[in-house]
């Protein structure tokens, strides 16, 4: 199917995002477009300060906008309720921060199966091991009975994405995802979202390394609130066949 023709995962009209009030008032955002599709590989980049955390939290349904329409898989994410949207977040982002945010109390594999709890009640349907989650991400199934202190940055970085595959999420978010590893870390985790990106995973990444963005079909620029610049990257079609591009499961 050709790229254009992919249903929405993600759909951001008018959106703009204001913080504080009078003088303090911040405009984060301020009219943002932006389309991506099922299968597609996203960075967006842009200078400090300009939008790009703030665009990334509301495509993950983790803030809403103060004015503008989001639709996350078609479904429009409510303004209102914070508990339907945190379910339609719990259902469907997955999310990687830059700092990992694993539980250090916990084994690897119990923070690999926290974010399931809430979905195996909801829906009783079968989800991800976590034997099945931590191999999607290349790491030896031994590494489950560790805790995250005991494991390198790159390797914590990597069960955090498996952590995030959980749900198998319509999309897959990274606020700087190699931000604290130094290049043979972040290369690893490169090619995790790369291998994720070929099996059909719809990808945002915000990224200030043009290493990063390299990886991405489309490059998204953000200043001053809004999106200044796109590129898309040729070839436009990815190597896999067209029947497998359910999402990231
Ligand atoms: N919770 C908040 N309260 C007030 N201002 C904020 C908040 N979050 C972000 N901002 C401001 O919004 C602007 C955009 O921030 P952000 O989206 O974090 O940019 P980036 O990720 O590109 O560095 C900045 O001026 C930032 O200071
Ligand atoms: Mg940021």
């Amino acid at each position: 199917m050709a790229p254009d023709a992919r249903p929405p995962v993600a759909f951001l009209k008018g959106v703009t995002k204001t913080y504080g009030e009078g003088a303090a008032k911040v405009h984060a955002l301020r009219g943002v477009d932006l389309t991506v599709r099922e299968g597609e590989f996203v960075a967006i980049m842009g200078p400090s300060g300009s939008g790009k955390s703030t665009l990334l939290h509301i495509l993950g349904c983790m803030d809403v906008p103060s004015e503008g329409d989001v639709e996350i898989d078609g479904v429009a994410v409510p303004r209102q309720s914070d508990s339907e949207r945190t379910r339609l977040r719990s259902e469907r982002i997955g999310f990687v921060f830059q700092s990992f945010h694993l539980l250090r109390d916990l084994t690897v594999r119990e923070n690999l199966e926290l974010p399931q709890v809430y979905l195996r009640r909801k829906e009783g349907k079968r989800l991800p091991t976590p034997e099945e989650l931590i191999a999607r991400v290349r790491l030896p199934a031994a590494l489950l009975d560790r805790h995250p202190t005991q494991i390198s940055g790159g390797e914590a970085q990597r069960v955090a994405i498996a952590r995030a595959l959980a749900n198998s999420p319509s999309l897959l978010l990274g606020d700087e995802p190699t931000g604290n590893l130094d290049t043979t870390n972040s290369d690893a985790v490169m090619r995790i979202f790369d291998h994720l990106s070929k099996e059909g995973a719809t990808i945002v990444l915000v990224t200030h390394n043009p290493e990063v963005a390299e990886h991405a079909q489309r490059v998204v620029r953000v200043g001053d609130g809004r999106i200044v610049r796109e590129e898309r990257k040729g070839p436009s079609e990815p190597e896999r066949p067209a029947s497998t591009t359910g999402g990231a499961a």
